[in-house]
């Protein structure tokens, strides 16, 4: 069976974005996969945290994971600090790694824009996701659009270092959906949906009632040409919102199109409403039911145990391979 690796991080605000570029890729692979997915808290301290919150948002990207269908029979759940093969890893592969390289990243650029020193844990923040990936011999990492430069450079680094002690890391492979891989802000469709934006309208978070969720649907940006059509480039917004329905209605943006021929954007976005209601409550029902139960805990405990064990045969063989300790 490949392996699957994936993670999110603990950061609040999780997002149809995030589940349909994301987690519903975790629970689609879980089946003839061995899957492991993890709750990324040391990506998370790159940017400044609240202690006491970050322990509460891990506990909830823990919660939603299982309310999605994430099933802990079948796929190992873990939180990333529990597990120190990643920073282990990470160091071994920083040392493999150059500063022109991870200056490329777009999404350090984005985020040390217009500051005159950034943080070094955001500048490294690839390197640690490779470790991440590169940790469990990973064939398969399910991830959204934003993703795709840090899976090449983990793919380069791996390369890399195979070059010079060969057989050390399986090169893994990005895994995104055609159609989930972007989903864009509802106020701005230029932008990607993001779980820092101030506007909570620009986003549907998983765990929103249904009169916020009408609220932002029923506001999201459209045109003016009033056709329902997928243009991602002339008409982004009722693209993004055709996206949304197509995935989480599973019917072909085409047929969507047919059904929708000569109607107004009024109606489609009601429909729309009611397709996102009825995806995301059962999802915040089960949420509820998990996210203040001893059984998470015991997942969680259970899943950073199995992943130590296949981190720490990793990290033996990545030691040999470079002449590091006894
Ligand atoms: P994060 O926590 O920002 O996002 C989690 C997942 O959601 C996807 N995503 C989106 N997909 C579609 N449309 C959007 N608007 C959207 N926004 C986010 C992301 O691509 C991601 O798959 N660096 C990662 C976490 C990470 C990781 C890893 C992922 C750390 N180590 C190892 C895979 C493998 C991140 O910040 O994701």
């Amino acid at each position: 069976m490949k392996r699957v690796f994936s993670g999110v991080q603990p950061t609040g605000n999780i997002h149809i974005g995030n589940y349909l570029g994301a987690l519903k890729q975790f629970v689609e692979l879980q089946d003839d996969h061995q899957c492991i997915y993890c709750i990324v808290d040391m990506h998370a301290i790159t940017v400044p945290q609240d202690p006491k919150a970050l322990k509460e948002h891990i506990l909830d990207v823990a919660a939603l994971y299982l309310a999605v269908g994430i099933d802990p029979e079948k796929s190992i759940v873990f939180v990333q600090s529990d597990v120190p093969g990643h920073a282990e890893l990470s160091w071994v592969l920083t040392c493999s790694s150059y500063t022109g390289e991870l200056s490329r990243m777009t999404q350090f650029k984005d985020k040390s824009k217009n500051k005159e020193s950034a943080p070094t844990g955001l500048f490294t923040y690839p390197v640690l996701m490779a470790a991440d990936i590169l940790l469990y011999d990973t064939d398969v990492v399910p991830v959204g659009n934003d993703q795709k430069q840090h899976i090449e450079l983990c793919r380069d680094l791996a390369t890399r270092v195979n070059g010079k002690y060969p057989g050390t890391f399986v090169v893994p492979d990005g895994r995104f959906l055609k159609e989930g891989a972007r989903i864009m802000a509802l106020d701005d469709p230029s932008k990607k949906m993001s779980k820092s934006a101030e506007n909570i309208h620009s986003r549907i978070s998983l765990l929103d009632e249904p009169s916020k969720i009408k609220k932002s649907i029923m506001k999201a940006t459209t045109d003016s040409d009033g056709v329902i059509r997928l243009d991602t480039e002339n008409k982004p917004g009722i693209s993004n919102l055709l996206n949304i329905y197509s995935v989480l209605s599973e019917t072909p943006v085409a047929d969507l199109e047919k059904k929708y021929e000569g109607k107004g954007y009024g109606d489609f976005k009601k429909d729309l409403v009611e397709v996102t209601v009825d995806a995301l409550t059962p999802i915040r029902e089960r949420f509820e039911e998990i996210r203040h139960s001893e059984e998470l805990m015991t997942i969680l405990r259970d899943g950073a145990e199995k992943a130590d064990e296949i981190a720490r045969k990793t990290m033996k063989r990545v030691k040999e391979n470079f002449g590091l300790g006894l």
